[in-house]
């Protein structure tokens, strides 16, 4: 029997996905002194201490499924954001909305349109469904292009996805340029604003909410992985009309996300203060990486969210400053997935991390740039 003959073409041509490395993997291969993991834009604070009450207090309920509708963290999410219960749907992620979204919305011949340089989530995602993805390029400035990604709206688009700030590249559609989008993009197509890094961008001056611009055709995606830190437990939601919710609670699975998630989750949303703080350490460690990079003449893009993009002369630099960056413990994410070949992003960590990456960054950059 051959295996590849009973997989159908678009599975069979996927990539499969190739996750930053773990710290575990890193320790083993290379035993550095110590270990930076600035490769997933994960909240290196942590998380609440909120959330550890959480759990303790659910552990002698493991026997039991989780609740399918998550009720009480609906509730309080709606609470939240001054919007009906039925408005929305929670998940073992946003990645795993991207892929309920793939799977409610799509008939035949019907495709999406993104960027060229995105969430590489996304991506995957459509390619399991077996859909095209129309990829319009990113602006010089690394943004998405509204204008572009509007022109190629015609016949048969059912989707524009759009990542709000955006990764990888941490820049962001404008107030001006969002409000654009959304009037101008015909209302069956649906609009996917992935807020994942909310919690970051909320207070920039021209930073678009999209929940104060909704519309019946628009899905808006948002994680407890990112600032809430919580990454480990898988948990997001999407906010959207309550009959596109409807349609989506159907192809969605079951009992996503966990207990321990939907608890996490509930507890974490009381502690405003640790969200502070951690926007607050990501605006100083990015200031401080762009002075950084100034001083040492490297490219970079500047971001609203928790990573900085560094621009490399060509994609060998950039595998092999990752690479070199590695054995010295830090842990890079090279984003040639995500389109960007020639590019590494950087998640900002603790001071202290920041400091082994610029210590390393001094240790390796004669070797790589002589
Ligand atoms: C833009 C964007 N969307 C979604 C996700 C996935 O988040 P989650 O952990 O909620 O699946 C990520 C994670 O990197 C992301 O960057």
């Amino acid at each position: 029997m051959n295996i590849e003959e009973l997989i159908p073409e678009n599975i069979r041509i996927l990539k499969p996905y190739v996750a930053g490395k773990t710290i575990a993997e890193v320790m083993e291969m290379y035993k550095p002194d110590k270990i930076s993991k600035l490769a997933s834009n994960e909240n290196r604070l942590g998380f609440s201490p909120l959330v550890r009450n959480a759990i303790t207090d659910i552990m002698d309920n493991l026997q039991d499924y989780p609740d399918p509708v998550s009720h009480k963290l609906r509730k309080k999410l709606a609470h939240f954001h001054g919007v009906k219960n039925e408005e929305i749907l929670i998940a073992a992620g946003s990645e795993s909305l991207i892929s309920v979204i793939c799977r409610t919305f799509f008939k035949e011949k019907e495709y999406a349109i993104t960027a060229d340089a995105t969430f590489v989530g996304f991506f995957v995602q459509a390619g399991v469904r077996g859909i095209q993805v129309e990829k319009i390029p990113i602006t010089k400035d690394f943004k998405f292009d509204v204008p572009g990604i509007l022109q190629a709206v015609k016949k048969g688009v059912k989707i524009v996805y759009i990542a709000n700030p955006n990764n990888p590249t941490g820049t962001y559609i404008t107030k001006p340029e969002f409000e654009y989008l959304i009037n101008h993009i015909p209302e069956d197509v649906l609009l996917i604003a992935d807020e994942a890094y909310y919690e970051y961008a909320k207070d920039v001056e021209d930073y678009p909410r999209a929940l104060e611009n909704r519309k019946k055709n628009v899905i808006i995606l948002r994680t407890f992985s990112k600032a809430y830190g919580l990454a480990g437990l898988r948990v997001g939601y999407g906010i959207a009309h309550r009959d596109l919710i409807t349609q989506m609670s159907k192809t969605r699975l079951t009992f996503e996300p966990t207990t321990f998630a939907q608890a996490a989750a509930f507890a974490a949303l009381d502690d405003t203060e640790f969200i502070e703080k951690s926007v607050k350490r990501v605006r100083e460690g990015r200031e401080k990486l762009y002075s950084f990079f100034d001083a040492h003449n490297v490219q970079y893009v500047k971001s609203i969210c928790n990573s900085v993009l560094m621009v490399c002369n060509d994609s060998e630099t950039a595998a092999k400053f990752t690479q070199s960056m590695l054995v010295q413990g830090v842990i890079l994410r090279r984003v040639q997935a995500f389109g960007l070949p020639n590019c590494i992003r950087i998640t900002i960590g603790t001071e202290e991390e920041m400091k082994h990456f610029e210590k390393s960054f001094l240790n390796i950059t004669e070797e790589i740039y002589s």
